[in-house]
C-alpha cells in the first residue's frame, strides 16, 4: 500500500520533482489542464527510477524520501492552485462574479449549483468566512480590487440585517440569526434549520478585520459611521443570544455549538475592542465574554476531545472544533487552551481524535494514524452518504502550520500527558516535557509535524481535478469530486491553509488578555438596541497610510455610552407562562408585547419569584414601560395602570438596578 500511494504522489502532483528531472525548462503558461496531462506524460518516465529508489532505501531514509515527495507535492500544488482557487472564489460573488450573474452586490454565492445540491444562496456564515480570507489578503497586501469586494460586502450586510425572515426582525435582533437568504438578499421562507448563531459574530470579525485596517489607517470616521452600526448589531445579537441553542453549523443539530459558542467569544472580545478604536464602547460585550468562554470549556471531555454539539446521540468528534482552532486561532496567544489555539494540548489531542474516527473511509485505506487522511465533517455523517471535504481536510493541515508557526515564534514545545497520544503518532520516541530549539526533538517534532500537514495538503491534491476547481466533497472510496461545485468555502479554506504553511498569520484578536475564567460559569445574557446601519457608501481612495496610526486613547465616556440595566420583576408564574418587558422605546419592543423582552426565570423560587434580565440602554434615556406576562396559548395579560417610567442616568456608570413587584 506504501509503495502504490507513494507512486500515486508520483504520478499525480508532483510536477516540481519530475520536471526538474525531465526538462529544465518548461514552459508554466499553459493551461491548468494542458499543464497537468503533460506533467503526468513526464511523471511517468520517472516512476520507474523513484520506484526503485524508495524501495531500495533503509528505512529512514526511506521515510526522509516520503516525506520530500509529499513536501513538493503540497508545494507544486499550492503554487498551481493558489491562483485558481482565488479567481474562482472572486467568481461567486455579486454583481461582478464571473459565475453568478443575477447575485446583488457584495453577495457571496455559497456555490453556482442550483440544483443537485442548490446552493444558490447566501449564507451569513459562510459569506463571513469567506470575506474574512479576503480581509486579510487585502490587510497584507493593499489591492483596491478586494477592498472594493470587501466594502461591497459590508454595505450588503447592513441591507441584509434589515430584511425580516423567518427568524424574525431586526427589532429585537431575532432575525440576525437567520442563516440563508436569496441571493438578490430576499428573505428564504423554506423550512431551514433555523436560527443559526454563529453568523453574527462571525461577520463581527470578518468587518472589525477591514474596521482595523481603516483606523489603523487613518480612517477611523469611515470605522465608525459605517462599519461600526453594523458591528454593533451583531455583538447585541451574540451578548443576547449567546445562551440560547440553535442550529450549528452543518445546519443539523438544534443545540450549543462549540463553533458557535467560540466565535461568539471571539467576536465580543474584538468587537469591544474595535468599539473603543473609534471612540465607542460595548460594555455587554466585556460583561458577556467571560461567561461565553466559560461555557466554552464545558465541551472539552475528559477523554480527550471537544464535543462539538451537546448532544448525546453522537460521538460529537467533529470537524467543527478543527474550525474553531484556525478560526479563533491568535498569533499573539500562544499555545492558551482556554480559547482552543491551535498548539494548544487540547487542540491537539482534539486533532487527532477527529482525523482518528474517520479513517476508516475506503480512501484513508492504509493512512494509519500519524499519516495524513482525508476528513469529513463526522464520522456519523450521512449527507451525500457522508464524505471527506476539502475544507475539513484542508483546516487538518491548517491546524498544523498554526502551532508549527507558534513554536518556531516561541522557540519551544511543550508535550503534556494531553497531547502526547498525538505526538507519539509522529515521533514515537516522545515524552513529556518541553524541548527548546536546540534539542534534536524539537527538530523533529517540527519536521514529522510540517510532513503531516503537507500530508493532508496532498491529500487534497490527489483528489482535486485536473482544472484545479473545488466541490464541496469527495468521494469516501473513490475519491471523485462531488457535491456542490466551486464551494466558495473550499475555495477560501485552501486559501488560507496555503498562507499559514508560508507563515502568513492574521492579526491577534486580543485572546491572550481575554482568556481569564471567571470563578464559576453564569448564563449572563445583556438584551440590546438595533437599528438598520444606514451609511453604506465608502469615501474614494482609501490608500495605505505611510505609518501606522494609533488610535487616541479614550477619555471620559463615549458619546453613545450603554448602561446595562437590570430588571427585577416579583411575579408569581405558573408552568408555561413566560414574563415580558415592553416599553416606549425601541429596545422595549414600542408596547408591542410579541417585541418585547422575554425575562428569565432561572433565579425564580416559589419564596423568591423573580424574573429578570438584563437590558443595555444608551445613557440619559427616559421611557415608560410594564411587565406582561404571555400564556402558552400566546395571549397577554398586562401589569395594571398606571406605566412604570424610568429615566436612565446620563452618567459612564455601567450598570443600574430596578427592583419592581407585580401590580
Ligand atoms: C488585486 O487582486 C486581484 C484579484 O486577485 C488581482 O487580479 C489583481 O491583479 C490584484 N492587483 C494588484 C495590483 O496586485
Ligand atoms: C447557558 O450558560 C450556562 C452557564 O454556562 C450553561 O450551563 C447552559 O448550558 C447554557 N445554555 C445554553 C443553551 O447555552
Ligand atoms: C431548538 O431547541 C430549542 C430548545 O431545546 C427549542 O425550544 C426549539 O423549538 C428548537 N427549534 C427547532 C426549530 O426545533
Ligand atoms: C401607557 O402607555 C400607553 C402607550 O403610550 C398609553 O396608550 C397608555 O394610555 C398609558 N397608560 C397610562 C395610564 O397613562
Ligand atoms: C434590588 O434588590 C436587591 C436584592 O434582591 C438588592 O441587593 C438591591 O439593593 C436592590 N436595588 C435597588 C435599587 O433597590
Amino acid at each position: 500500500m506504501d509503495t502504490i500511494y507513494n507512486l500515486k504522489q508520483v504520478l499525480l502532483t508532483n510536477h516540481d520533482f519530475t520536471t526538474s528531472l525531465v526538462s529544465n525548462a518548461t514552459d508554466f503558461t499553459t493551461s491548468p489542464l494542458t499543464y497537468l496531462a503533460m506533467h503526468l506524460v513526464s511523471s511517468l518516465l520517472v516512476v520507474g527510477a523513484a520506484f526503485q529508489a524508495v524501495l531500495g532505501l533503509p528505512d529512514p531514509l526511506r521515510e526522509k524520501r516520503d516525506s520530500e515527495i509529499i513536501k513538493r507535492s503540497a508545494e507544486s500544488f499550492i503554487n498551481q492552485e493558489t491562483p485558481i482557487a482565488l479567481k474562482n472564489l472572486l467568481c461567486n460573488i455579486g454583481s461582478g462574479g464571473c459565475r453568478v450573474s443575477g447575485a446583488a452586490s457584495g453577495v457571496v454565492v455559497a456555490s453556482p449549483s442550483k440544483s443537485n445540491p442548490d446552493y444558490w444562496y447566501t449564507w451569513t456564515r459562510d459569506a463571513a468566512l469567506v470575506q474574512k480570507l479576503v480581509v486579510d489578503k487585502f490587510t497584507d497586501e493593499y489591492n483596491t480590487t478586494l477592498q472594493s469586494t470587501i466594502q461591497a460586502y459590508a454595505a450588503s450586510q447592513a441591507k441584509l440585517q434589515g430584511v425580516s425572515n423567518p427568524s424574525g426582525s431586526l427589532s429585537n435582533g431575532a432575525g440576525l440569526g437567520e442563516p440563508k437568504f436569496m441571493v438578490d438578499l430576499k428573505q428564504f421562507t423554506g423550512e431551514w434549520g433555523r436560527p443559526q448563531r454563529d453568523g453574527p459574530p462571525l461577520r463581527v470579525i470578518a468587518l472589525v478585520g477591514y474596521g482595523r485596517w481603516l483606523v489603523s489607517n487613518g480612517y477611523a470616521d469611515t470605522a465608525k459611521n459605517i462599519i461600526w452600526p453594523i458591528v454593533k448589531n451583531d455583538l447585541a445579537y451574540a451578548a443576547q443570544y449567546w445562551n440560547n441553542t440553535g442550529f450549528d453549523l452543518w445546519e443539523e443539530v438544534n443545540s450549543s455549538s462549540f463553533f458557535t459558542i467560540a466565535a461568539s467569544h471571539r467576536a465580543l472580545v474584538e468587537g469591544s475592542a474595535f468599539a473603543k478604536s473609534v471612540g465607542s464602547s460595548c460594555n455587554a460585550c466585556d460583561a458577556v465574554a467571560p461567561q461565553v468562554l466559560c461555557f466554552q470549556q464545558s465541551f472539552w471531555n475528559n477523554n480527550g476531545y471537544v464535543v462539538s454539539n451537546l448532544v448525546n446521540y453522537r460521538s460529537g468528534k467533529d470537524v467543527n472544533s478543527i474550525l474553531t482552532s484556525i478560526h479563533n486561532f491568535d498569533p499573539a496567544a500562544g499555545c492558551d487552551a482556554k480559547t482552543f489555539q491551535p498548539c494548544s494540548d487540547r487542540a491537539l489531542a482534539n486533532h487527532k481524535s477527529v482525523v482518528d474516527s474517520m479513517r476508516f473511509w475506503g480512501v484513508n485505506n492504509g493512512r494509519t494514524a500519524g499519516k495524513a487522511a482525508a476528513v469529513g465533517r463526522y464520522s456519523e455523517d450521512v449527507y451525500y452518504t457522508g464524505n471527506p471535504w476539502y475544507l475539513a481536510t484542508l483546516a487538518a493541515a491548517e491546524q498544523l502550520y498554526d502551532a508549527i508557526y507558534i513554536w518556531k515564534k516561541q522557540g519551544s514545545i511543550t508535550v503534556t500527558a494531553t497531547s502526547l497520544a498525538f505526538f507519539k503518532d509522529l515521533v514515537s520516541s516522545v515524552s513529556a516535557g518541553t524541548y527548546s530549539s536546540s534539542s534534536s526533538t524539537y527538530t523533529s517534532i517540527i519536521n514529522a509535524v510540517q510532513t503531516y500537514a503537507d500530508g493532508f495538503i496532498d491529500v487534497v491534491a490527489q483528489y482535486t481535478p485536473s482544472d484545479g476547481s473545488l466541490t464541496e466533497q469527495f468521494d469516501k472510496n473513490s475519491g471523485a469530486a462531488i457535491g456542490a461545485t466551486h464551494l466558495t468555502w473550499s475555495y477560501a479554506a485552501f486559501l488560507s491553509a496555503a498562507d499559514r504553511r508560508a507563515g502568513r498569520v492574521p492579526p491577534s484578536w486580543g485572546a491572550a488578555s481575554a482568556n481569564s475564567l471567571p470563578d464559576s460559569c453564569a448564563a449572563s445574557t445583556v438584551a440590546g438596541s438595533y437599528a438598520t446601519a444606514t451609511a453604506t457608501s465608502f469615501p474614494a481612495n482609501l490608500t495605505p497610510a505611510s505609518t501606522t496610526i494609533t488610535p487616541p486613547t479614550q477619555t471620559g465616556c463615549p458619546a453613545d455610552h450603554e448602561v446595562l440595566v437590570t430588571f427585577n420583576e416579583k411575579v408569581t408564574t405558573s408552568y408555561g407562562q413566560t414574563v415580558k418587558l415592553v416599553g416606549s422605546i425601541a429596545a422595549l419592543g414600542n408596547w408591542a408585547p410579541a417585541s418585547g423582552v422575554t425575562l428569565s426565570a432561572s433565579k425564580y423560587t416559589s419564596s423568591n419569584p423573580t424574573w429578570y434580565t438584563t437590558i443595555a440602554l444608551p445613557q440619559g434615556v427616559s421611557f415608560a414601560y410594564k411587565y406582561v406576562v404571555v400564556n402558552s396559548d400566546g395571549s397577554v395579560r398586562w401589569e395594571s395602570d398606571p406605566n412604570r417610567s424610568y429615566a436612565v442616568a446620563s452618567t459612564c456608570a455601567s450598570t443600574a438596578t430596578i427592583n419592581d413587584t407585580w401590580r
